[in-house]
């Protein structure tokens, strides 16, 4: 246990449109999570998306470093824990996914790795009540997954060369818990045929490169009609994002951002994104884009001894963070 662990973890997009807890993607933005045993618990939470996080024994992160220790039966009653993400925090990014996947992978490296990666995707899911964001988070590329409230299931799909994504992130926060509740408890028949075509086309052509097909495999029934209320200018965004260039667009998670799937080096959507800020100005909304690339691996995991001279995280990562 002397050890000094740094782990890197991607955010997510969960959904992809029709795969409703199902698929999802890791991207190109980060959370960092350092975690080593200590004489006292502390916790050092550094950034803008750390705010209202507590740091005391109730914090997330220290509540999933316990589970893996006592998986592992081992004892382990004090952490000093930081972290850094660059994630906004309910935006549908995945950010609690990542500190969920980041606290199981740091805390399972600290006491040498007994969890496979298979029993910490078990234990994230649990946690997060849906497999999609932390199985991109914890294997990095398109996960398409499927649990039963037991046990989760999962192919990893490696990204066309090409895939790129645009993000609209709007400036509020909206709670999976709230975005949850709009859905209805029954759908049609007709409805679930319709999804059922769309994702499964949807995985085909991600698996094949197909990139033209998505355009048709992108769109919903389940979750996304029944959101729209919540994202003003989401409806519009969906239908017409294509006709800027898009390969396809997706209420990105369970929102509010939305995500544009786009082809690396196409010159056919410089309109994309003055549509997508356009569209949420009119309807009041303020939001900032990132163009972020499919992230293909899992965390990167760093481990030190703790003899080793202590580097101060935010030191350590400066020139990685991007906000
Ligand atoms: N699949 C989940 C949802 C993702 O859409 O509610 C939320 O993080």
């Amino acid at each position: 246990m002397n050890n000094r662990v740094i782990v890197k973890v991607p955010a997510s997009t969960a959904n992809l449109g029709p795969g409703f807890d199902t698929l999802g993607m890791a991207l190109s933005l980060y959370a960092w999570i350092e975690m080593s045993a200590a004489e006292k618990t502390t916790f050092r939470l550094f950034g803008d998306n750390m705010q209202g996080i507590p740091t005391d024994k109730s914090n997330l992160l220290y509540e999933v470093a316990q589970l893996v220790f006592d998986e592992a039966g081992v004892s382990v009653p004090e952490l000093e824990v930081a972290m850094y993400s660059d994630i906004p925090l309910a935006r549908g990014l995945g950010s609690s996914a990542t500190a969920i996947v980041g606290a199981l992978v740091a805390a399972n490296a600290l006491i040498g790795g007994p969890l496979s990666d298979d029993k910490l995707f078990q234990l994230a899911t649990k946690l997060e009540g849906h497999p999609d964001n932390v199985g991109a988070s914890l294997f990095g590329g398109i996960v398409v997954s499927a649990w039963d409230g037991e046990r989760a299931d999962y192919v990893k799909l490696t990204p066309h060369a090409k895939l790129e994504t645009l993000v609209a992130i709007p400036a509020f926060q909206l709670s999976t818990e709230k975005a949850r509740h709009a859905l209805p408890s029954q759908i049609s028949m007709a409805d679930a045929v319709f999804n059922v075509g769309r994702s499964s086309l949807l995985v085909a052509a991600l698996a094949s490169g197909e990139l033209g097909l998505i355009r048709h495999a992108m769109r919903d029934r389940l979750h996304q009609p029944y959101r729209a209320p919540l994202i003003p200018g989401m409806s519009t965004i969906l239908e017409h994002a294509t006709e800027y260039g898009a390969l396809g667009a997706a209420l990105s998670g369970a929102g509010p951002t939305l995500i544009a799937f786009v082809e690396a080096g196409s010159k056919n959507d410089s309109g994309l994104e003055p549509f997508l800020l356009g569209t949420l100005k009119q309807e009041g909304i303020a939001a900032e884009t990132m163009r972020l690339k499919p992230c293909l691996d899992g965390p990167v995991i760093t481990v030190e001894d703790i003899a080793s001279p202590a580097q101060d995280l935010m030191d350590r990562i400066k020139g990685e963070v991007v906000r």
